[in-house]
C-alpha cells in the first residue's frame, strides 16, 4: 500500500514497493551498461537503440519512455549539443570526438528505474572532459546530501553551485523526478534552487536526479522532431542521471554502476 505524505502528495514506498523500485532500478543500471558498451566511431544511434530493444527484451522489461507522450524511441541517444531526449536514427552516425548521451527508463513488474550517463567516443578536448567529470561529480555531490530531513532545495542547489566552479550553467527547461509506477511523479527535482521547493525529504522517497550541464549558455531550443533538445548556441552539454531511495540510513542509488570519471574528493 501507498504512504503518502499529508502535505506534499509525495509516495513514500516501503517493503515490497522498495524491492520492486530496487529490481527495476538494477535492470534499467544493466541495459544502460550494455547499452554504453555498444558506442563506438562507426555505429548509428538506431542501431544502438534497436539493440536496447533486445536488452530490454531480455531482462524481462520494457522501455517506460517508447511512447510517452508519444516518444518514439526504446531509449535517448543524444550528441554533442543535443542535452536530451535524441531519437535514435539509422543515417545517425557516431564518430570519434563525439559525447554521447544515453538515457534508459525501463518499466519492470510495474516499476519504473530511470538511469543516464555520458560517453566520449575516442579523444575528446580537455574543456570537454571537464565538463563531463563536473556533472559526473554534481550528480554525486547531490546524491551525498539527500538525506533524510535534508531539505530537496539544499539538494537542487548542489548541482548549480558545483558546475558554476567550472563557469558550466544548468539547464531550466528540464528537471529530475520523483517516480514509482510512473516515470514521473512528485516532486520536481530542478537543478538549481528554485526557492519554491518546500521538500523535505523523508525515508521511503524515490527521486531521480539528472543533472543536464552546458558548456556556454543555459537556454535550449526543441528541434522541429517535436524533443530532441540542443543547447541554444551549439555547445556541448552533458546528463548524468541515477534513481535514489531516501533511506533512515541515507541515500540508496537503485541504479548502481561504476563512475565514468574520477571523484574530485
Ligand atoms: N530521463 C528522462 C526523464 O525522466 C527521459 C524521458 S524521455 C521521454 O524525463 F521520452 F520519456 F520523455
Ligand atoms: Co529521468
Amino acid at each position: 500500500m501507498k504512504r503518502s505524505n499529508g502535505q506534499t502528495g509525495i509516495a513514500l514506498r516501503q517493503g515490497a514497493e522498495i524491492d520492486g523500485l530496487r529490481e527495476a532500478g538494477h535492470t534499467a543500471a544493466k541495459v544502460l551498461r550494455q547499452t554504453v558498451a555498444l558506442v563506438r566511431s562507426g555505429i548509428s544511434t538506431g542501431e544502438i537503440d534497436a539493440a536496447a530493444a533486445q536488452f530490454m527484451a531480455d531482462a524481462g522489461c520494457r522501455s517506460a519512455f517508447l511512447n510517452y507522450k508519444g516518444y518514439p524511441g526504446q531509449i535517448c541517444i543524444s550528441l554533442n549539443e543535443e542535452v536530451v531526449h535524441g531519437i535514435g536514427r539509422a543515417r545517425r552516425i557516431i564518430q570519434n570526438g563525439d559525447i554521447v548521451k544515453i538515457d534508459v527508463g525501463v518499466v519492470k513488474n510495474g516499476w519504473i528505474g530511470d538511469n543516464a550517463t555520458s560517453v566520449p567516443v575516442g579523444a575528446i578536448p580537455p574543456e570537454v572532459h571537464q565538463l563531463l567529470r563536473a556533472t559526473e561529480e554534481s550528480l554525486h555531490t547531490a546524491i551525498s546530501l539527500a538525506q533524510p530531513g535534508e531539505m530537496l532545495r539544499k539538494v537542487c542547489g548542489s548541482v548549480e553551485a558545483l558546475v558554476q566552479r567550472f563557469g558550466f550553467t544548468v539547464v531550466k527547461q528540464f528537471v529530475g523526478h520523483g517516480l514509482g509506477r510512473k516515470l514521473h511523479e512528485k516532486p520536481e527535482v530542478p537543478n538549481y534552487d528554485s526557492g519554491r521547493i518546500k521538500t523535505r525529504l523523508e525515508p521511503g522517497m524515490v527521486i531521480a536526479i539528472e543533472p543536464m550541464v552546458n558548456m556556454g549558455t543555459s537556454e535550449v531550443d526543441v528541434l522541429a522532431d517535436r524533443w530532441t533538445a540542443v543547447t541554444r548556441d551549439g555547445k556541448p552539454s552533458s546528463h548524468f542521471e541515477h534513481t535514489i531511495l531516501i533511506t533512515a540510513d541515507g541515500p540508496e542509488i537503485l541504479t548502481p554502476r561504476e563512475r565514468l570519471t574520477l571523484p574530485m574528493a
